[in-house]
């Protein structure tokens, strides 16, 4: 028996097109689009009338139950895609991440075995590579084929995560082989290795310290670096979590020369400041990443990269650490803080008010940026990211009028602070829907547990980018 339902007189918004119509949904595709179109009784009609209607979000940067600097981050795959579905994210992507020495196939088992029968939304994976080798090299066919079409590299993170210029180019080299996109956390890890060795000589070990021991210009000359290193390997590049205009006046001069370079910022980046650092005694921890908040005259810039195309993709990099317990093991210490944190719930709801709302962004360009651009960079574009016939039924039916506030009081986040505390919303989704389900109805959890399915993910394809 098909499963039917009428998605009735709201407006749609695309990254390309704004228009009213109805949405048939059969067995969890969009059918047909069209005025007053008609179902039969006992199918689900929701009347969107006065709302708008956006492809389901893609958070492409996410972290659940992540083993990281001596603890495991705090949402895991039931509780992060939850509160990803009550904050009109569908689709997921996390990062594998193996450890040294574990084979790549044994890191991808793991992760579906974290994720499999619990994700309320549909994910798919990333793969980081913390070292390079002929095993690792000789993998990456299989974990293509697979569905895992992007590699991140961490410039930073020395020596646990980070790779040299000499692996980063082998990655990108092979990359380029396997028609997959190399990703970069973009921050010169020796650099920071060396401010940090001279805080901890001067005794400087407050929260405070983190920003200052992760200057943006580490971050601008790791961006320059890997772009010039793409360059000469012929390879596109994707720039991860990208902070600050140091990083973006790169990625931006890339693009004018003719590279593909595309890049993702955060929320974080786009509405903190680092000033949080220095106001908040140790609880600046709350707000310890990497990279870490910046200046707020970055901001400007960020919002004007995202309405250039410059940055296609706003993520969350969602990491989320409880204060207590968790943050509080860097007390004493800055650099035990485990850096992350949580948003994978916030996205959609602050781009609408502080993107759409606050006409920083069009209604095609938060479409855009909260899923086309993530679902054409990572594969997954037209089945994901837009609102198409033959797409899937993955949509965030925002009611323009309802009123809220990003609260701890009220995260699905499985964390004890947030990251966003009392930023009003203007606008909230009334109904988000997964795959033609109801997931999630004015905030409240509709869904249910092991909904969600792997997204055996395309390769890259460079064609989706003309420059
Ligand atoms: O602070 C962060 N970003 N934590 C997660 C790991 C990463 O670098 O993406
Ligand atoms: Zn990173
Ligand atoms: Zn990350």
């Amino acid at each position: 028996m098909t499963n039917k339902m009428l998605i009735k007189n709201g407006t749609i918004f695309t990254a390309a097109d704004s228009f009213s119509a109805d949405i048939l949904v059969e067995d969890g595709k969009i059918v047909r689009l069209g005025l007053g179109l008609e179902t039969g009784s006992g199918d689900t009609v929701l009347d969107a009338a006065g709302m708008e209607i956006y492809p389901g979000g893609i958070d492409a940067h996410t972290h659940f139950a992540l083993p990281f600097m001596g603890t495991v981050s705090a949402d895991d795959f039931e509780t992060g895609t939850r509160a990803a579905a009550c904050g009109g994210t569908t689709t997921i992507v996390d990062f594998v991440i193996p450890a040294k020495g574990q084979k790549l196939a044994a890191a991808v088992a793991a992760w579906h075995e974290k994720a499999a029968g619990k994700t309320a939304v549909d994910y798919a994976f990333h793969i980081a590579l913390p070292e390079v080798n002929a095993q690792v090299l000789a993998e990456l066919p299989a974990v293509v084929a697979d569905g895992i079409s992007s590699f991140k590299c961490f410039m930073a993170y020395k020596g646990a995560l980070m790779i040299d210029d000499d692996q980063l180019l082998q990655i990108l080299r092979a990359a380029k082989e396997h028609s997959a996109l190399v990703s970069v956390h973009a921050e010169n890890g020796d650099m920071l290795t060396h401010l940090m060795k001279r805080f901890a000589a001067e005794g400087k070990t407050g929260p405070e310290y983190h920003v200052l021991a992760h200057p943006a210009e580490a971050e601008g000359e790791a961006a320059h670096r890997a772009i010039l290193l793409a360059a000469f390997a012929g390879a596109p590049l994707h720039i991860v979590h990208l902070s600050c205009d140091e990083a973006l006046r790169e990625v931006a001069a890339a693009k004018l020369r003719g590279q593909l370079v595309l890049a993702e910022t955060c929320p974080q980046y786009l509405l903190l400041s680092e000033d949080l650092y220095r106001k908040n005694g140790f609880e600046a921890a709350k707000w310890v990443m990497s990279p870490p908040l910046r200046a707020a005259a970055n901001q400007d810039k960020l919002w004007a990269g995202l309405r250039d195309g410059f940055l296609q993709s706003v993520a969350t990099d969602h990491c989320s650490f409880n204060f207590k317990g968790q943050k509080e093991m860097g007390k004493g210490d800055f650099m035990k803080i485990p850096n992350g944190i949580p948003g994978v719930g916030d996205r959609v709801n602050l781009l609408y008010t502080c993107g759409v709302r606050a006409g920083r962004l069009t209604r095609n360009q938060f479409a855009a940026v909260i899923a086309a651009g993530a679902a054409k960079i990572f594969g997954m574009y037209p089945e994901k990211g837009t609102v198409a016939v033959g797409s899937d039924a993955d949509l965030v039916i925002f009611d323009p009028a309802r009123k809220g506030e990003v609260s701890v009081r009220t995260t699905r986040h499985n964390v004890d602070y947030s990251a966003f505390e009392g930023q009003r919303l203007d606008g909230l989704p009334a109904f988000v829907i997964s795959r033609g389900k109801v997931v999630a109805k004015y905030g409240e959890f509709t869904g249910e547990k092991g909904h969600g399915r792997y997204l055996k993910r395309k390769k890259f394809d460079a064609a989706e980018w003309c420059h």
